[in-house]
């Protein structure tokens, strides 16, 4: 099996000579370049568009605006099904929902001419007051219709009375701040008309959705419109629905009757594309004498814009993640000027853990219990939400194999306690967790003449290593060397898959090539047992195989089940099946989805995450020398991808617990630190020694080969973790990220 192993990515060389094409990157024939012009006010409408300065630059064939802008079916609001089709600016009003929003595009011949042309065009808006306090606007926070995919409360128990005897209780509320997703390839988008026929080459994470919305947006059928994009450089949810600057790339292609090329610059990241919300989130937990949960109560305020309703979703991990009888987990969404929130790395689970982690282990401070200890006596050993079993839960393997690779055992109890000279000393544990999602699935399968095999779908590689864990599914589905596999995906033309979001993908598509590759090897062995050429002809089906790619007598392989000559009686290349058969290439098709099991399993990952914090005792500068983290994951298609994936995931974690924060001006709106120079995320310099492993894990029902998703998980507990380890080594609980060393001195 080549499944497992970590075997180097299969696109690691194209990715480092630089031949892996980014969506900007297409050379396409005769493009033209368009710059975005974006609001400078929160809120109100634009009265009037200066657009002479910006016309009479050389090179400037079009300036799109509210005023002159082609008009689209619906005003442009057809592409909406919010939260996968979004709703979007795209010049067909004169209303200014929130600061950085595009009120206008700029084409030229030169990248450098439609910059110059967008910075002359003069806006003057009508701009009332904006609504941008989030604690003046709390008193109309309302219920979302739905968190995510569950009901927007939970309750079950009396959360009040149990509270009211419990022997040791916390009640807190925990902050996180705005955040932007900032992947090193911005969004962008070549878009490129042939009659009503559209091509556009776009940074995404879902090629199929993006089909849909513009499909929509523009009126025309779905089959109409082909998105590309082979190579992605990082997602993280920003690219996980069609922004506004995709559809105007297109209107502009549409208009100047050329291809269009639009690249957001680095500060339009903190504006238009999407962002972690900020949340309030109100922690109340209490426990009976022994350290046995008898309530937990989360409820979580998040903010969102005034077009569009987003839930982050944070309170849901405590309707499931300890045993308790008496549970109260809430959402409520307050509307202000600002741009809509979109799906970030863990949306709702990375915020919601780090308030639920912290609460645990103030819980735990407060009984005088570890807090490995506390979080054992309340592990949950089924869904007690849902009333559901798990479909594989091993996370007190997680804690035990984690504690013991970190050291556990030798924390200091006392915070404050350990000191190595200016430096004061603490380590921090929190779970981890994720829902292990899937959905429905199709792949293809072509072997070629020359013996190679073509596998596709249109899934997404954000840069984890997708071709690569296919290639291998493939492989050993097959029974053909990896190295005559070439994966394809990021077409909209291929078999349809989900979208890379909810750490869905290798869940979802690794099944269905599976299904594709099984449905090939069956039909190589039709075609052969049917052919009085080859040396299976009648063979019982039953008694061949297909091993390096060829197709064997079972009996005529060695115990070890690899053949000990290539050639002989006892085999073909599969190759020679395809050439007897007119040198067409084979094709085979799968579809794979889920199932009831869906409804009779909960099925989450799970993990643990243990942080080794030294704070500067004068300067408060916060440290982490080490994380261990434990997972288990159902399994790991690639150790070694698998491993680079949750350390992305912890770095980040990294970067959420002590830097990361967007600010906005109270005043506009706007975001102050738009910039990878003052919007910080952890360098080479703040990561030391992150330590990953993961325990065996067999889930028969998560899906056929037992895959959970690795997307998100990594980023989740790392916060908590760290904030604990934190409390642990100085005695400050910060209860609001990121952790800055104003809040600890
Ligand atoms: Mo993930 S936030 O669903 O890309």
């Amino acid at each position: 099996m080549i499944t497992g192993q970590g075997i180097d990515r299969v696109d690691g060389r194209l990715k480092v000579t630089g031949r892996a094409p980014y969506a900007a990157e297409f050379a396409v024939p005769g493009l033209v370049h368009a710059v975005l012009v974006t609001s400078t006010v929160a809120s109100g409408r634009i009265v009037r568009m200066d657009i002479s300065g910006a016309s009479a630059v050389r090179g400037v064939v079009a300036v799109l605006t509210p005023m002159n802008a082609p008009r689209l079916p619906q005003g442009g609001k057809a592409g909406v099904n919010p939260p996968a089709g979004r709703v979007l600016s795209l010049l067909q009003d004169d209303l200014v929902a929130y600061n950085r929003q595009p009120v206008a595009v700029v084409v030229a011949d030169t990248l450098e001419r439609a910059a110059q042309g967008a910075r002359l065009v003069r806006v003057v808006y009508a701009s009332g007051t904006a609504k941008l306090d989030f604690a003046a606007a709390k008193p109309n926070a309302f219920p979302p219709q739905r968190a995510n995919r569950e009901p927007t409360d939970h309750a079950r128990g009396d959360v009040a009375a149990a509270v009211a005897q419990a022997a040791t209780s916390v009640d807190v509320v925990y902050t996180t701040p705005v955040e932007h997703h900032n992947p090193m390839e911005p969004h962008a988008t070549i878009a490129a008309w042939e009659g009503d026929k559209l091509t556009l080459h776009d940074a995404t994470q879902n090629v199929g959705g993006v089909r849909t919305t513009l499909a929509k947006i523009f009126g025309i059928a779905p089959e109409n419109v082909t998105v590309l994009d082979p190579y992605v450089g990082g997602g993280f949810g920003c690219k996980g629905s069609a922004w506004s600057h995709v559809a105007l790339a297109a209107l502009a292609a549409k208009a100047v009757g050329r291809p269009v090329k639009l690249v957001l610059e680095r500060p339009q990241m903190f504006g238009p594309v999407g962002n972690r919300p900020h949340t309030e989130q109100s922690l109340g937990l209490a426990a009976d004498g022994a350290g046995k949960l008898v309530a937990v109560r989360h409820a979580t305020i998040s903010e969102t814009s005034t077009i569009e309703d987003w839930v982050e979703t944070s309170s849901l991990p405590a309707r499931h993640l300890y045993a308790c009888a008496n549970v109260l987990s809430s959402h409520r969404i307050l509307k202000l000027d600002i741009a809509t929130p979109t799906f970030t790395r863990a949306p709702g689970e990375a915020s919601g853990n780090f308030a639920l982690e912290s609460a645990i282990d103030e819980l735990a401070a407060r009984a005088g219990i570890d807090p490995l200890e506390l979080r054992l006596r309340n592990d949950a050993e089924r869904d007690e939400s849902k009333g559901r079993p798990y479909s594989s839960k091993s996370l007190r393997e997680c804690y035990r194999v984690g504690a013991e690779r970190f050291g556990w055992s030798r924390r200091a109890a006392t915070p404050g306690a350990r000191r190595d000279g200016r430096w004061l000393v603490g380590s921090g544990l929190a779970t981890a967790t994720y829902p292990a999602n899937r959905s429905p699935a199709e792949a293809l399968v072509r072997l070629l003449p020359d013996g190679s095999v073509v596998v596709a779908s249109a899934t997404h590689d954000l840069g984890t290593g997708t071709y690569t864990v296919m290639s291998q599914v493939a492989a050993d589905a097959l029974g053909v060397p990896i190295a005559r596999i070439r994966f394809e995906l990021g077409d909209s033309r291929l078999p349809k898959a989900p979208g890379a979001g909810g750490s869905q993908s290798a869940a979802s598509v690794s099944p269905a090539v599976h299904a594709a590759c099984k449905a090939m090897q069956k039909k190589v062995i039709e075609l052969a047992i049917a052919d009085p050429r080859s040396f299976a002809y009648r063979v019982d089906p039953e008694q061949l195989t297909v091993v390096d790619g060829w197709l064997r007598l079972a009996s005529a392989l060695p115990a070890g089940g690899r053949p000990i000559a290539a050639a002989g009686a006892g085999g073909e290349p599969i190759a020679a099946i395809v050439a007897r058969n007119g040198g067409t290439p084979l094709e085979t098709r799968a579809e794979a989805a889920p199932g009831a099991e869906r409804e009779q399993y909960s099925m989450h990952g799970f993990g643990a995450v243990f942080a080794e914090v030294r704070v500067d005792a004068a300067l408060g500068v916060v440290r982490v020398p080490r994380i261990t983290a434990v997972y288990a994951i159902g399994t790991v298609l690639n150790e070694k991808l698998a491993r680079s994936q949750m350390q992305g995931g912890i770095v980040w974690g990294m970067g959420m617990a002590l830097f990361e924060e967007s600010l906005r001006d109270g005043r506009d709106g706007r975001i102050v630190n738009a910039n990878l120079a003052e919007y910080h995320v952890p360098v080479n310099a703040d990561v030391a020694a992150i330590d990953v492993a993961f325990v065996a894990e067999s889930d028969p029902h998560v899906n056929p080969l037992g895959v959970k998703g690795i997307g998100e998980i990594g980023i989740t507990g790392v916060p908590a973790a760290i904030a604990n380890a934190v409390y642990n080594a100085t005695g400050k609980r910060i209860r609001d990220l990121p952790i800055t060393l104003d809040k600890l001195l």
